[in-house]
């Protein structure tokens, strides 16, 4: 079973230069395509030298048939990048000759949707450029909103280098729960709570193209306040995607295109469609390595796990073929990667060997690595999807979209002209991938959406003017829940509320914190599963996962906060360092909203009754085969990682349903059904919670060991 690439029939429609180069691929192809049999006798030759030069790494039936073209030398020594200073660096940006004329574009208009390719200096400079041409005198502010909180720190860790300030001066940034801004900050790179001050001059809607809940709805609220803010300018930046939609949403913006790729990228497909791509990944990988000069290479996964899978399969067969060849640096990257490994990524890589990156997506737009001349596209992300009806969020890996394809097809060919390889079929590319992907707001829980715009003071949401509006049910549900004026989750707020009554607010404080940073709490590295566990283990209290949180967050704080014992314990430093911010804004807020704050003294009755209160929306009842929801009667599962798995409660509360492999409950929590009545008597009758049997639920449900990453 051979397996081959193909080019692209078509070039991909991006502009590129160079380009041309049709004949050359047309006549490969059909080199390739008589590779079996009957070929002539030099070029049968050849076709075993290069055969047995594969062999030496990779089993015959694996091997894929890159064609090779005197060009890529060419590449190569432009890809050789040398070390340039910044200023140098600055110039050599696509945006750089374009300074003057986009400068004077914004003078003219107030809102202006700019576009340009990943890498061409959107991010970086445009916020430099307004800095010194002096929109900030008199003490106004550059605000450049960013839809991921990685991108947002390392992108004002750029700047403020390139500016030659210390970060948090200056330049700084502000996302969820961390302010690394002072007094002085002119240009502040931020996530969310956009604090659109009087003293905000430029806001930069910047990654609009990713179409992220938050991008949505600030489309829609920066549109009303620039009506009656004629001095605000909006710059509303987008990688080479949809920017007429854009422009049509701000009453027909100008749009003001930086060109911009520098070098082509060939394409290339699998000829069939590959039945496991992370297997594909790997051998593609070794194949580039033997075969292509020099240049490193990005792949895309979709998730952590799948991550670690295949840097664990790289290296083992690195470490079988030893000096058979030359060094490949194996590097993951994806948002829960503690920061110093994040790091590593960006640090060159030596002569003489390779570096691959595998990633999530969030190499796709977000980060730029410098070097990268190969990208291997499988071809599917994560997705997150909602529905109203059943409150359930989904996480499923679907096949990206076109625009998402050509997206990581674009990251080869930043510093010389690249190489994408496709792990899927061209007709596939045309017929399977839909063209774009669908704005988060329109597959979201819009709970904590509705709380912001309300808290804003914007009451009529039915007819707020969003670019795409959410479904209609989704808004209806989200007005409905909304219950309190707490930065977090509607059903969070409620908790938090409930627990003055029941006297436990300080560790419901907690829960609430360490809820909120959302499954990132365990650290649980593919090499070490075993003590992972271990330590995971030994958390473990009776009541629940909830009550496990508490328990890991009391721990750290006895142990002074304690960076290296979270490392002992396989805990994330940065989640529990995010906790402790959330609880510590938390707590400020009880003042506030005149919550008393006091503690159970270890009664976990009080702390689980809170957490009814919140959440008695998600109860879940033991019955054949699993348990199923009360209002709903949908079957979901207990996750495996659940301190309960083994146990099996007859009623829960469950924080979260996810729907991965199975519909699973996420962090959940033993109740007594007469609670409810207790706490929602408006919503449960007597009838609905009378237990249908007095026997003891035999326990069916099996480990589901997939589900265990
Ligand atoms: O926003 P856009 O994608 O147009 O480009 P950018 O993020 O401003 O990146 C411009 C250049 O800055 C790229 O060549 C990156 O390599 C570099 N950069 C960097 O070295 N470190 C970062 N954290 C961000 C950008
Ligand atoms: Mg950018």
């Amino acid at each position: 079973k051979n397996r081959y690439y193909m080019p692209e029939e078509k070039r991909s429609k991006m502009p590129m230069e160079g380009g041309g180069e049709q004949g050359r691929w047309e006549e490969e192809r059909l080199k390739t395509a008589s590779l079996s049999f009957g070929a002539k006798k030099e070029r049968e030759k050849g076709l075993k030298a290069e055969r047995e030069k594969y062999q030496l790494i990779l089993e015959e039936d694996e091997i894929i048939n890159f064609v090779s073209s005197a060009q890529e030398q060419a590449a190569l020594s432009q890809a050789e990048v040398q070390k340039q200073s910044i200023q140098e660096v600055r110039r050599s940006l696509p945006v750089f000759p374009y300074r003057e004329d986009l400068l004077l574009a914004i003078q003219q208009h107030q809102i202006l949707v700019i576009e340009g390719e990943t890498g061409s200096g959107k991010t970086t400079q445009i916020p430099q450029f307004l800095m010194e041409s002096g929109y900030n005198d008199g003490g106004m502010k550059i605000g450049c909103t960013q839809p991921r909180r990685v991108a947002a720190m390392s992108v004002a860790a750029r700047v403020a280098q390139e500016v030659g300030v210390k970060l948090g001066n200056e330049v700084g940034y502000s996302i969820r729960f961390e302010d690394c801004t002072s007094e002085r900050t002119v240009l502040k790179y931020m996530t969310d709570g956009i604090g659109l001050c009087l003293k905000v001059v430029v806001v930069i809607i910047d990654e609009a193209h990713e179409r992220t809940l938050h991008t949505d709805i600030l489309f829609g609220l920066i549109k009303d306040i620039a009506r009656f803010r004629p001095d605000l300018k909006v710059l509303v930046a987008s990688a080479t995607l949809d920017t007429e939609r854009f422009s049509c949403f701000f009453d027909d913006a100008p749009v003001f295109r930086i060109p911009g790729r520098r070098f082509p990228v060939d394409i290339f497909y699998t000829k069939a469609p590959e039945a496991d791509y992370l297997e594909a990944c790997v051998v593609s990988v070794l194949q580039i390595h033997v075969t292509q000069p020099p240049g490193d290479c990005l792949v895309f996964l979709t998730g952590q796990e799948e991550i670690e899978t295949c840097c664990e399969l790289l290296q083992e067969r690195c470490r079988r073929l030893g000096s058979k060849i030359s060094e490949l640096l194996v590097l993951p990257i994806y948002a829960n990667l503690p920061s110093d490994m994040q790091a590593k990524i960006f640090s060159p890589t030596p002569p003489g060997s390779r570096k691959v990156v595998v990633a999530t997506n969030i190499a796709e737009t977000s980060l730029t690595i410098d070097g990268i001349i190969y990208v291997i596209d499988p071809g599917f992300c994560k997705q997150k999807s909602y529905n109203a009806r059943t409150g359930m969020e989904s996480l499923i890996v679907t096949p990206c979209s076109r625009a998402s394809a050509n997206q990581r097809a674009g990251r080869a060919g930043r510093v010389a002209a690249g190489k994408c390889f496709r792990l899927y079929t061209a007709w596939a590319f045309k017929h399977e991938m839909e063209e774009s992907t669908v704005p988060e707001i329109q597959r979201t829980n819009l709970g904590n959406v509705v709380l912001l715009l309300k808290s804003l003071g914007i009451n009529d949401l039915i007819h707020f003017d969003f670019m795409d509006p959410p479904p209609h049910e989704t808004l209806v549900l989200a007005l409905e829940q909304l219950m309190a004026e707490l930065p977090v989750d509607p059903m969070l707020s409620k908790m938090i509320l409930a627990s003055e009554q029941y006297k436990c607010s300080e560790e419901v404080l907690t829960i609430a914190a360490m809820l909120s940073v959302n499954n990132s709490i365990f650290y649980r590295p593919k090499d070490k599963v075993v003590h992972a566990d271990n330590a995971r283990q030994n958390f473990v209290v009776p009541g629940g996962d909830h009550m496990v949180l508490l328990n890991v967050y009391t721990q750290w704080l006895e142990s002074g906060y304690s960076t290296q014992w979270c490392y002992e314990n396989f805990i994330q430093f940065r989640s529990m360092k995010r906790a402790r911010d959330v609880r510590e804004q938390l707590e400020g807020l009880m003042d506030r909203i005149e919550v008393e704050v006091c503690s159970s003294g270890g009664d976990i009755v009080p702390i689980r009754k809170a957490v009814t209160a919140g959440y008695f929306y998600h109860t879940a009842r033991l019955s054949k085969g699993g348990y199923k929801t009360v209002k709903h009667q949908q079957t979901v599962y207990v996750h495996p990682n659940s301190s309960l798995f083994e146990e099996q409660p007859r009623w829960l509360i469950y924080h979260e349903l996810v729907f991965t492999t199975k519909e699973f409950m996420r962090q959940v929590i033993e109740i007594d059904s007469s609670w409810l009545l207790e706490v929602a008597p408006h919503y449960y009758k007597n009838k609905e919670l009378e237990d249908s049997s007095s026997k003891k639920m035999p326990r069916k449900q099996g480990k589901a060991k997939e589900e265990l990453g």
